[in-house]
């Protein structure tokens, strides 16, 4: 007798772990069921994919939903209204809000709001502080905690670990593979003067290639003295990938699609204060060096740092404008363009944005295409030709860096447990967003 799906995805080309080639998925029960030759005969519903590849679900590992407490940049449901339409099926978001993400009650009530009124799946991570250090052995392992975010230099919000013995000690307490933003926060301070009024590019210059580095240095420093694993997050410096590379035992790292994409001068020209981020974007020796860094299996992950603030907020007189910019509805489209103007294979694409998410933080039954893990998928169409704009974009704060550039390759689809909730730049169905679970907290 001929096996019975709830759902199959037919006739697209699957790229997973076995490499690229034409395969149907059979989903029953939100889980992949089957990968062949598929009847379609036997299956509830049919989405036909002919002509598209079908990508394991896209986990964008580092967001800013800003819920609670700046809801006026972003929401959880906005926000993955977002990620949906951009082909992300789970994130990662950080603990800066307002109240800060750094304890179990302030955990609880993100995944109740998550459940209530997220479009795809999520995990939020417990932000460090000097306070808190005893508290998280259990804090990483609660339910819906996608671990420990530490800020050793300061950014948007107020979580700050920036003296040497607090920062060991939240090492040394870690059992999970933990995030750092590493910018050094004594060189920041002392170098605040070099910050010019009205002029972003000084940006680049008080936050130097220098401030990551010192940091970068200490915190591979203390994970090897603790032996515990650390995400290094946002590499913007050719000195720090080739440091990373001697350090892969205990760091992974991360790149975001606006540093591999936008160079400090030309940006800051076009875009202004929305160029403004922490690290800063940087100049073309770096980013090539974090293209090197890309093909050499340095780097771990994609995560699109997504980073809302208001058009309002940035048109503030720099400095007083903050830094960040949205990207979790973009990282897909840019990267696959990427893909298509061969600066990296569709293969490694998914390496970054399924295999390694699942590979470096462990998440149980996601981020590959394979019988027993869930039914999520990017279904994207990689001959589309399509201009990035501003109305496209489903953030609160209504607006992209990357608007106005014209791409080659758009997410189609995102199914995410087997339910399509993304087809064609549509929305379908309600929010029902669920916690991503992670194999070092299978009891949570
Ligand atoms: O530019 C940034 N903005 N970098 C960060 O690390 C934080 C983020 C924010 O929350 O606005």
């Amino acid at each position: 007798m001929a096996d019975t799906y709830d759902l199959v995805i037919k006739g697209g080309t699957l790229v997973n772990h076995s490499g690229i080639g034409k395969a149907d998925i059979g989903v029953r029960g939100g889980k992949i069921a089957g990968i062949g030759n598929i009847d379609s005969a036997d299956a509830g519903e049919t989405i036909d994919v002919t002509g598209l590849h079908v990508l394991p679900g896209v986990v964008d590992s580092q967001v800013h939903f800003r819920e609670p407490g700046a809801e006026h940049k972003e929401t959880l449901a906005a926000g993955s209204r977002a990620a949906v339409l951009g082909g992300v099926t789970a994130v990662f978001e950080m603990p800066n809000t307002d109240p800060l993400t750094t304890n179990a009650g302030a955990l609880a009530d993100k995944v109740a709001r998550g459940r209530a009124g997220m479009f795809c799946d999520f995990a939020f991570y417990v932000g460090a502080t000097r306070e808190n250090i005893a508290e998280l052995p259990e804090l990483e392992r609660l339910e819906g905690s996608a671990g420990i975010k530490v800020f050793i230099g300061s950014s948007t919000g107020n979580l700050l670990v920036d003296d040497e013995e607090s920062l060991s000690q939240v090492i040394a307490a870690i059992n999970r593979r933990a995030a750092f933003h590493s910018e050094d926060e004594a060189r920041l301070i002392e170098r605040k003067a070099v910050r010019r009024e009205g002029d972003p590019t000084s940006h680049t210059e008080w936050r130097d290639p220098e401030a990551a580095m010192i940091s970068t240095k200490q915190l591979l420093r203390l994970a090897h003295e603790h032996g515990k694993r650390v995400h290094v997050l946002h590499i913007s410096t050719g000195e720090e990938m080739r440091l990373l590379a001697a350090h892969k035992d205990v760091a992974s790292v991360e790149l975001t699609p606006q540093h591999l994409t936008l160079l400090a001068d030309e940006a800051y020209g076009v875009l202004g204060n929305k160029a403004q981020m922490n690290p800063p974007l940087r100049d073309a020796a770096h980013q090539e060096a974090l293209w090197w860094g890309l093909d050499q299996g340095i780097v771990d992950v994609l995560g699109s740092d997504h980073a809302p603030h208001t058009l309002e907020e940035k048109a503030q007189t720099y400095p007083a404008s903050p830094s960040g910019m949205p990207g979790v509805q973009t990282l897909v489209p840019i990267m696959l363009d990427h893909v298509n103007k061969g600066r990296l294979t569709l293969e490694r694409f998914v390496d970054l944005t399924s295999h390694g998410p699942q590979r470096i933080f462990g998440m149980a039954c996601k981020g590959r295409i394979a019988c027993g893990y869930d039914a999520d998928f990017t279904i994207v169409d990689m001959k589309a030709e399509r201009t990035i704009d501003d109305d496209w974009i489903a953030s609160v704060c209504g607006w992209t860096p990357f608007a106005g550039r014209t791409v080659s390759a758009w997410p189609k689809g995102t199914v995410i447990r087997g339910r399509r909730v993304m087809w064609e730049d549509e929305i379908l169905g309600k929010a029902g967003g669920e916690p991503v679970r992670f194999l070092e907290a299978l009891s949570a």
